[in-house]
Formats: C-alpha cells, sequence, structure tokens
C-alpha cells in the first residue's frame, strides 16, 4: 500500500476528505500546509509577507519529500504544489493522486474569510480563482491518476470514491 496524494485548488476539500478517508481507512493523515506552519512555527501568511512566495514552494517541497518517505498514509497538499517542477512526479511514484475537481464559484464559497490564504487577497475572489485554475488545471490533470468531481457531494461520498479508487491501485 502506497500513499494516496489529494491535489486541487484551494477550497476543493482536500484537508477534509484527506481527515476523513484516513479516519475510516485507519490510515495516517498528513496535512502540508499545516507541516510547513508548525516547521516554520509563523502563519502561511507571514511566511508569504517575509520570504515571498518561491521560499514557501521550497518549504513545501522539504514537506512533500518528508512525507513522502514515511509510512502509507493520506496526504492533502496545497493547492499550489503542482507548480514546482518535480513534485507531481514524486507523488505519482510513491501512491495514488487524486485530482478533486470543483468550480471557481464553488472553490470561492467554500473557502471561509480568513489571511490564510495570501495568493486570493486584494481582489475578486472568483476572478482570480477562474484564473490560477486556467494555469494549473493542466498540471493538475496531468499530475493525477484520477480525478473526482466534487460538486454537489458531500465530504462523505468524496471520501468514500477516493477510498474505492486508492484501493483500486
Ligand atoms: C496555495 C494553497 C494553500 C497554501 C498556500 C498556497 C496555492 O493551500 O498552500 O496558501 O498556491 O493554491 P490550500 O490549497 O490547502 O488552501
Amino acid at each position: 500500500m502506497q500513499h494516496l496524494w489529494l491535489i486541487g485548488m484551494m477550497g476543493s476539500g482536500k484537508s477534509e476528505v484527506g481527515r476523513r478517508v484516513a479516519e475510516l481507512t485507519e490510515t495516517r493523515s498528513i496535512d502540508l500546509d499545516e507541516r510547513i506552519v508548525a516547521d516554520q512555527r509563523r502563519s502561511i501568511a507571514e511566511i508569504f509577507a517575509s520570504d515571498g512566495e518561491t521560499a514557501f514552494r521550497r518549504y513545501e517541497r522539504v514537506a512533500l519529500k518528508t512525507a513522502a518517505r514515511e509510512l502509507p498514509s493520506v496526504v492533502a497538499t496545497g493547492g499550489g504544489v503542482v507548480t514546482s517542477i518535480g513534485n507531481a512526479a514524486i507523488m505519482r511514484e510513491t501512491g495514488t493522486v487524486i485530482y478533486l475537481i470543483a468550480e471557481p464559484a464553488t472553490l470561492a464559497r467554500r473557502i471561509v474569510e480568513e489571511p490564510g490564504r495570501p495568493l486570493l487577497a486584494g481582489g475578486d475572489r472568483v476572478d482570480i480563482l477562474s484564473e490560477i485554475l486556467r494555469r494549473r488545471a493542466p498540471l493538475y490533470e496531468g499530475a493525477a491518476h484520477h480525478m473526482i468531481e466534487t460538486e454537489g457531494q458531500t465530504i462523505d461520498e468524496i471520501a468514500g470514491k477516493a477510498i474505492e479508487l486508492w484501493n483500486r491501485s
């Protein structure tokens, strides 16, 4: 058994689905954003503000590589994990990669107003999310072994599908 890697935009439900899959399968659960925050002892907003996005992507790579070497786990990644060259290959080699698909309007609705998402600051959230998704969709699709459409689905339904796909691979 290998890892289950969950990828997709912010607000696609990776963390929640990851926790649920881990509970249902009694597997370890890892949240890469939480790992970065714990390692850095700063919030993601603080890391972006003081070190910039490039540095954040380096910390994210380290967290990803560390997770890749651990016991089989369900790993919720940050939305931008596919933008760093090489990350997709690490995930594909060490497990099953599932892309959680959602529309920009749905993502915007699901993301609670908080300063934790620096990439959404200062603009119309649906517009920003649409632009980010336009750039990243091919990267998510290229990295994923499977895709799950999350529109209109509950966390339990999405988790159930993810488990089925993970079991099959
Ligand atoms: C980011 C998504 C965030 C976090 C950071 C950057 C992105 O994670 O890693 O703010 O580039 O899409 P979530 O997808 O868990 O919100």
